[in-house]
């Protein structure tokens, strides 16, 4: 059993310390924020995770999982710290590194015993060494015995737990392989390939895989736009192409476009390295761009049926930037809503876990219990994220509801001849008709 100190208890880190509590480790989880803390030593998770619920009240019984404000109790005996604060954008999209120096700084202020400094976040390449930097400045009087090790975090919110528990590789880098190996061994149990690298290479493989599968997303919108002039259907090319082994099925589904806490942030940090470098990154800016076009495309698409949207009563099914999260960070939705807003249009919108953290975000849009009062009296419906309820929905009722029965599949959950025969007019995303005339 070894002594672990998580510090931050967001996605990563409250799921990073539940689980290594539930492999048979000894962890004390730290946040600044003491209502969460709170929150957390009453069982009530301040996110909204599968599953999350269960495995901290499991291991809060067993005494394996403590909670606390205080860095002291917290790092007292660790023998390893993992760092999983936030890393959000900063003014030019950099990744604004405050947390994390924080974090550093508090372990070279309160550490007395050789510890293991290990980074979950995600980070720049070279944030390893400069964390290593800061603890030995602070430290120059009385000199600690540490090492850091980069141990990027890929699990996904919504399968958070699942991923933790089941990874298809762990990386880990550092200066120092038996500093590494130490890391490893906590991932011993798990049975999943263990890459050990050096430091800045295990930073640049966290940038480069969020980057590449943004890519991939941004790609087959790309490609949806041309089916919808040209008359194929995206559904039917992706699956055309993810059988081909060398292309794989994963992140083609075309829509609204990537969004939440990761994508966006990390490709922008990761163009605002190759920029503060020297080198172009005009694949990741062509990336960014299609996403940002991705949601005007659906303003265009209404605009196209409705003529102006102004006074105009829209609903948006969605709000968290994918389903199975409560989390709204960057969310395709919302830039949605503030689009259709600045349209003049009339936003109702509904999210089966998101609407509490939606509220301060979405001013003046009339906040719905349920899909049917969204789809009351509203003159288009949009569906922003790919929550199952929403494919269970009583469309026939919904129809009855819509003042028009326009409906913008956002993530092409409907089948378009069924909708279309129950009277709606429908617009997925890259769904052309074929309107040949032989056809
Ligand atoms: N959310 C994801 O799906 C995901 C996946 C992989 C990697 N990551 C990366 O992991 C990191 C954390 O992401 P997240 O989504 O869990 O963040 P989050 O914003 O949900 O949580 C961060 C937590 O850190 C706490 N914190 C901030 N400064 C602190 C300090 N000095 N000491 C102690 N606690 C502090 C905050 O109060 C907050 O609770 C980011 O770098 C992110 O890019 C996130």
């Amino acid at each position: 059993m070894s002594k672990l100190c998580v510090i931050g208890t967001g996605y990563v880190g409250l799921v990073t310390g539940a689980c290594f509590a539930d492999l048979g480790n000894q962890v004390t989880c730290l946040d600044i924020d003491p209502i969460r803390i709170e929150k957390l030593k009453q069982n009530e998770m301040p996110i909204y995770e599968p599953g999350l619920e269960q495995i901290v009240a499991q291991n809060v019984k067993s005494g394996r999982l403590l909670f606390t404000t205080d860095y002291v109790e917290a790092l007292e005996g660790a023998e390893f710290a993992f760092i999983a604060v936030g890393t959000p954008s900063g003014m030019e999209g950099e990744a604004d590194l405050q947390y994390v120096r924080q974090a550093a700084e508090s372990i070279a202020d309160l550490v007395h015993h050789p510890i293991l400094v290990i980074n979950k976040s995600t980070v720049p390449v070279g944030t390893g060494d400069w964390v290593a930097d800061i603890i030995r400045k602070r430290r120059s009087g009385a000199p600690l015995e540490f090492d850091v090790v980069s141990n990027p975090e890929f699990l996904r919110e919504g399968s958070a737990i699942n991923d933790f528990m089941n990874p298809d590789r762990v990386v880990l880098g550092s200066l120092n392989r038996d500093a590494a190996g130490k890391v490893a061994e906590l991932y011993s149990s798990l049975h999943c390939p263990i890459l050990i690298t050096d430091l800045r290479t295990a930073e640049m493989i966290k940038y480069a895989s969020n980057a590449y599968l943004a890519t991939r997303i941004s790609y087959i919108n790309e490609i949806a736009n041309m089916c919808e002039e040209l008359g194929a259907d995206i559904q039917e090319v992706a699956r055309g192409m993810g059988l081909d082994k060398r292309i794989g099925p994963a992140f083609l589904e075309a829509g609204l476009g990537w969004g939440g806490s990761c994508f966006p942030k990390d490709v922008k940090a990761l163009a605002h390295m190759a920029v503060l470098h020297g080198t172009q990154p005009q694949l990741l800016q062509a990336v960014m761009e299609i996403n940002r076009n991705q949601r005007r495309r659906v303003v265009y698409k209404l605009r196209k049926a409705l003529g102006s949207l102004n006074d105009r009563p829209i609903g948006v099914l969605g709000i968290s930037f994918k389903p199975d999260t409560d989390d709204v960070r960057d969310s395709p939705a919302i830039e949605v809503i503030h689009l259709l807003q600045n349209e003049g249009a009339i936003v109702k919108a509904y999210d089966p876990q998101a609407m509490d953290n939606a509220a301060s975000l979405l001013k003046g849009v009339q906040l719905c219990r349920n899909s049917y009062e969204v789809a009351e009296g509203v003159d288009a419906l949009v569906l922003a994220t790919k929550w199952n309820e929403f494919k269970q929905l009583d469309l026939q009722r919904i129809h009855q509801l819509m003042r028009t029965p326009i409906l913008v599949d956002g993530r092409n959950i409907w089948d378009p001849d069924r909708v279309r025969t129950l009277g709606f007019t429908y617009y997925g995303i890259g769904r052309g008709v074929n309107t040949h005339p032989n056809s």
